[in-house]
């Protein structure tokens, strides 16, 4: 018998769909038993809802993974070799790394959503994106339904992406992680700058990694809302890549354009500056628009439904397209 539950409390942005075939995986054998079922039916896996938009109530069956653990799987000297179930919480497994002083991830603090969807995304923040601390991770083919381990170079990892999110699109579920971390002599990254101008202000001459962490934390709560608050999935859409000759073309505009070198003829601009210069920066639309201190976030003032919010984000976009004729892709999973 299929099993009706709303999901309001497992979707970041608070939207109180209702899935009409929902299920629970504990453990790899919960997976492959819900696939046997149902891999035909396009099933929507469900980590930590923190980057998935959906538009209406959910037909397709739905699996979320609760697979849980933190365990040591190898050390030498200098690194140390975690394996985490694809269901643990994210800042969880962070903070339980800061407190046996194990390095990498510090600058991830405070990310929304789970381990299991952190590869598939490339979560990143304040200069760190999380392929440079995975090691391999596990997962079960829909089609098979057999385990296959992926190494770092398998994954195809680059900005906000991965295999998982390309080439392999919902052929595999993650169930662990293998992240790959320092015991000793941690490289810190300091050199996103509101993070270095924070570490100056506050006079920390030799920072550690827990310092780092509380610096990011204090940062992203300064302007991301706490989607326990406020229901966000945090930056709605990626930062574009432009040619050198479309930077310039801007900067012929508003020479204030920031921008981050790629390499001589790629350039990332921040998403953010691009709605804010249409207006649309704190603005307020029925029960959605974007947030006050960040306009790449679009918040769930509580009553939206997942239409109102995907409008509201195609409203942006088009202005975005005829104000700069640059075609925002979205970050967040839409889900029809
Ligand atoms: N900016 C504006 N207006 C705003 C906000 C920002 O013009 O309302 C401009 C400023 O020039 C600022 C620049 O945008 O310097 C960059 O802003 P911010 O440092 O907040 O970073 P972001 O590019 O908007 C990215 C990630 C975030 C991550 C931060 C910090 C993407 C799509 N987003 O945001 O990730 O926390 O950098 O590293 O790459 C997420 O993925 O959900 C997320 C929050």
């Amino acid at each position: 018998m299929n099993i009706s539950k709303s999901i309001k409390q497992f979707n970041t942005f608070g939207l109180d769909v209702v899935s009409n075939d929902f299920n629970i995986a504990k453990n790899e054998d919960e997976i492959i038993n819900f696939l046997n079922k149902h891999s035909n039916n396009n099933p929507i896996v469900l980590g930590g809802g923190s980057n998935i938009l959906f538009k209406k109530d959910i037909e397709r069956p739905v699996l979320k993974i609760e697979i849980k653990g933190i365990n040591v799987v190898k050390e030498d000297s200098a690194f140390v070799y975690i394996s985490v179930g694809a269901g643990e919480n994210w800042d969880n497994f962070v903070n339980w790394t800061l407190r046996k002083d194990y390095g990498g991830i510090e600058n991830l603090s405070l990310i929304p959503g789970n381990v299991g969807s952190a590869p598939i995304q490339n979560i990143g923040a304040y200069g760190v994106e999380l392929d440079s601390v995975f090691e391999s991770c596990r997962a079960i083919s829909l089609e098979n339904k057999k385990v296959k381990i992926f190494h770092k170079i398998d994954c195809d990892f680059t900005y906000r992406s991965s295999i998982f999110k390309e080439k392999l699109k919902n052929k595999y579920i993650i169930s662990r992680v293998v992240f790959k971390l320092t015991k000793k002599s941690h490289f810190l990254k300091t050199n996103y700058k509101p993070l270095k101008e924070l570490i100056k202000i506050k006079n920390i001459s030799n920072p550690t990694i827990q310092d780092i962490s509380n610096l990011v934390k204090e940062i992203r709560s300064s302007k991301l809302p706490d989607p326990k608050i406020i229901g966000n999935c945090g930056s709605f859409f990626k930062n574009p890549i432009i040619s050198k000759n479309k930077l310039e073309k801007i900067s012929s505009i508003d020479k204030l354009i920031p921008f981050y070198k790629l390499s001589d003829e790629k350039f990332k601009i921040p998403a953010a500056w691009l709605i804010e210069k249409c207006g649309m920066k704190g603005r307020i639309e029925g029960q959605t628009g974007t947030h006050k201190e960040h306009a790449l976030v679009i918040i769930n003032l509580g009553a939206a439904t997942g239409t109102e919010i995907y409008n509201f984000s195609q409203k942006i976009k088009k202005l975005v397209l005829k104000k700069f004729n640059i075609l925002l892709e979205e970050e967040v999973n839409i889900i029809d």
